[in-house]
C-alpha cells in the first residue's frame, strides 16, 4: 500500500471507531506542522554517574511477564497512547527492550535501546525519523515511566542503568535519543541519564508530504 493510501486507511478506522479527535490531530499534522526534538548521545567511553533515584533499581531484559505487567493495567486516556504504543513496539519485535525494576521486581522504567541490525525495521515502522547511527549505535525509543513512579527521578538513574546494560549487550559505543523538544521531563530525564544535546531533528509535514531534516545546536538553542 502507498503511503498516502495508507495514511487515508488510518484516517477511516479512526473515524469508523468513533476517534475523530485522533484523526483531526493527525490530519491536522499532516496538513501542516514541524515537530522539533532534541538530538540527544550518551557516549559509553565517558564515565557517567546519575543522581539515585528514589526507588532503588536494577536493570534488565524485557519479558511477556514484564511486559503483562506493563501493558496491562489501567491508565488515563492520554496514557493509555503511549502505553500501547510501547506494547506495538513489543509485538513488533524491536530488540533491545529493557526495564529497570524495583526490589521487588516492579517495573518503574521502561526503554528501548535498538542496534542498527534492525535499522530497515527501524525505518519502515518509524518512517525516516533515525539516521543509520553505525554498527555501534544504539537508537533509544519509547520511554515510559508508569505513574506510580513519576516525580521520583527515576528517570535518570532508570535510562542510565538501562543504556549501559544494552551498551554491554549489544556492545555499542554509543545510544541517540530523539525526545520532542517540549517534553521537558523527557528532554531534563535524558540529562540526568547522561546523555548530551547535540541537535535537532524537524519532522515537517505540508499536504501529506514529509521532510526530516537534522542540524547541530546547542542545549540553549532549544531553552535547556
Ligand atoms: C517523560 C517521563 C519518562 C519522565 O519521567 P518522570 O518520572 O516524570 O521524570 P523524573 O522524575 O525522573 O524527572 C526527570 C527530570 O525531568 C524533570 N521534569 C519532570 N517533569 C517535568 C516537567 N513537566 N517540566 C519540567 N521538568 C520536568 C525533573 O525535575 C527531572 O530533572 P532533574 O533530574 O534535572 O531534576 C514520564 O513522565 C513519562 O513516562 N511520560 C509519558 C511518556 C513520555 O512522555 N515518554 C517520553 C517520550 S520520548
Amino acid at each position: 500500500m502507498g503511503r498516502a493510501a495508507e495514511r487515508l486507511r488510518v484516517l477511516t478506522d479512526q473515524a469508523r471507531s468513533g476517534d475523530w479527535s485522533g484523526a483531526a490531530a493527525d490530519l491536522r499534522r499532516w496538513i501542516r506542522s514541524d515537530t522539533v526534538s532534541a538530538q540527544m548521545r550518551r557516549d559509553f567511553s565517558v564515565p557517567f554517574e546519575p543522581k539515585p533515584a528514589e526507588v532503588a533499581l536494577t536493570a534488565v531484559p524485557l519479558d511477556d511477564d514484564l511486559a503483562r505487567k506493563l501493558f496491562d493495567v489501567d491508565v488515563s486516556p492520554q496514557d493509555r497512547v503511549y502505553l500501547e504504543r510501547r506494547r506495538s513496539f513489543w509485538e513488533t519485535g524491536f530488540d533491545g527492550g529493557f526495564v529497570a525494576v524495583t526490589d521487588d521486581g516492579d517495573p518503574a522504567y521502561l526503554q528501548w535501546l535498538i542496534p542498527n541490525r534492525q535499522h530497515d525495521l527501524v525505518t519502515d515502522y518509524f518512517g525516516p525519523l533515525f539516521p543509520d547511527l553505525g554498527p555501534d549505535g544504539l537508537v533509544v525509543e519509547g520511554a515510559w515511566v508508569p505513574p506510580a513512579y513519576r516525580k521520583k527521578k527515576v528517570m535518570g538513574e532508570g535510562l542510565s542503568l538501562v543504556s549501559e546494560a544494552a551498551a554491554a549487550h549489544f556492545g555499542a559505543a554509543s545510544a541517540t535519543c530523539f525526545p520532542e523538544a517540549g517534553n521537558k521531563g523527557a528532554v531534563r530525564g535524558s540529562q540526568a541519564g547522561g546523555y548530551v544535546i547535540e541537535g535537532r531533528r524537524i519532522d515537517s509535514w505540508r499536504l501529506a508530504r514529509r521532510s526530516v531534516h537534522f542540524e547541530a545546536c546547542t542545549a540553549a538553542d532549544l531553552g535547556y
